[in-house]
């Protein structure tokens, strides 16, 4: 187990296809993770299919501080490597929407797939580990550079590696094994990070929104849903506290407190011009039963009653008072009290500044030696498998090198 080419901290997506890579090239490589469980991202990803990457996978698919920062991993190994890894493994998969790639049985396929690739890259694993500190070599121990205490079934021991590589993940979902760790390790070499906050996760409503809308706990509407100049045409969900689903996971990896978030209801209509020709043609209905048959009748109904408390027929309402709530319909607009968090939330946006990481190699700029790959970097994808993606990429990239 002593020393080793290469440590490297965190089993995840990233940590695996390094570990690959790196024993593919004949590097002696240890996969440390204190988990018990292998991938269990993977594992809850996707429903339980994992969606695990999307053909369209770009670096405008990605928020960063640097957004040029990606690039390099993202084109050297796109989307069709990973694929062809999916396949010559035979697991079964299948678009489901907008590039997205899933398994037709199981994220468990995935995990497999990469737990006998590290086995055939000789690379080796060891779960339920825990890291007790990390410590820079001299430079007299070369080629060695750092000594790693690990401690298992409670026993203590130290190993020394060349190169190690940080893979750690985000704050999401703590109780399957997510920590702060990489966060700590990248402080305590002094890089430095950039502010971290629950991502795809759904908003929470302010109190006063709370109350008018959780009686529509439940409901789904297909939006264009628009935060800080993005925008997505997918479907909310509305929750007992918020928004959910996945138009709004989208909205949440763009938003910052205070800022609005902008949704237009009816993407496929005008409804001004329908309720105006309705209007004109003599129709007597009132606005929330021909809103009704637009959109669903529960939301409607509160939609009226909280912008148009008019009840009259059609024909005694003004143009002026219809276009003004046809307006509103194409921009209803609130600002959440937040995000959901991470007990909820697909990833962590911020992490290790990029100004800190070589792009091509993700090695630390001041650190020989030490690598920050996958979700602890701060690279977030967009929902749709573009986090995985950058876990594969940023991993196969790292792994050439270490
Ligand atoms: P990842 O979190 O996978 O791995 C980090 C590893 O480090 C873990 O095994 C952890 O146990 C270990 N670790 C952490 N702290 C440690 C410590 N102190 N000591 C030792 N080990 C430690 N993305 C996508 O593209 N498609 C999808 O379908 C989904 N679906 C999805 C669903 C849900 C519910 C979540 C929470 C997330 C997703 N994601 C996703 C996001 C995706 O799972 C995530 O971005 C990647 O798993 C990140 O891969 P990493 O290898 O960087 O971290």
């Amino acid at each position: 187990m002593n020393p080793q080419n290469v440590l490297i901290v965190g089993a995840g997506g990233a940590g695996m296809m390094c570990a690959i890579e790196a024993g593919k090239r004949g590097r002696t490589t240890l996969l440390i993770d204190h988990a018990s469980k292998l991938g269990g991202k993977i594992l809850i990803s996707g429903g339980g299919r994992c969606n695990f990457t999307n053909l369209g996978a770009g670096p405008a698919n990605y928020v960063s501080k640097n957004e040029h920062f990606c690039k390099s991993a993202l084109s050297r190994f796109p989307p069709a490597k990973f694929i062809e890894m999916v396949e010559r493994h035979g697991i079964a998969y299948h678009e489901k929407k907008l590039g997205q790639q899933f398994c037709d049985h199981s994220a468990q396929d995935i995990v497999e797939m990469l737990r006998t690739e590290c086995q055939w890259a000789g690379a080796e694993l060891a779960m339920n580990t825990k890291i007790e500190r990390i410590e820079r070599l001299p430079e007299s121990a070369a080629p060695l550079r750092f000594r790693v205490g690990i401690s298992r079934g409670g026993a203590s021991q130290s190993i020394e590696c060349e190169s190690l590589v940080i893979a750690t993940g985000g704050l999401s979902i703590p109780k399957i094994g997510a920590t702060g760790l990489g966060y700590e390790i990248a402080t305590q070499f002094g890089l430095k990070l950039v502010e971290r906050a629950p991502a795809l996760d759904g908003f929470t409503f302010s109190e006063s929104d709370a109350a008018s809308f959780q009686a529509l706990a439940g409901l789904s509407i297909e939006v264009v849903i628009r935060c800080r100049q993005k925008s997505f045409r997918e479907n909310i969900l509305f929750t007992h506290a918020g928004l959910s689903g996945p138009a709004a996971l989208q909205a949440s990896l763009h938003w910052y407190p205070g800022d609005q978030v902008i949704v237009d209801l009816l993407p496929e209509h005008d409804p001004f011009d329908l309720f105006l020709e309705k209007k004109r043609a003599g129709n007597r209905g009132q606005v929330k039963n021909l809103l009704g048959e637009l959109l669903p009748a529960r939301f409607a109904e509160k939609f009226c009653a909280l912008h148009f408390a008019s009840e009259l027929p059609l024909p005694q309402v003004s143009e002026k008072a219809l276009e003004q709530f046809c307006l509103m319909l194409k921009n209803w607009s609130f600002i959440p009290s937040g995000t959901v968090g991470y007990s909820k939330a697909e990833v962590t946006r911020g992490g290790v500044n990029t100004d800190e990481l070589s792009s091509k190699t993700l090695e630390a700029k001041q650190v020989p030696g030490l690598h920050f790959i996958g979700e602890v970097v701060d690279v977030t994808g967009w929902l749709g498998g573009y986090n995985f993606q950058w876990a594969w990429a940023s991993g196969w990239a790292a792994g050439q090198v270490v």
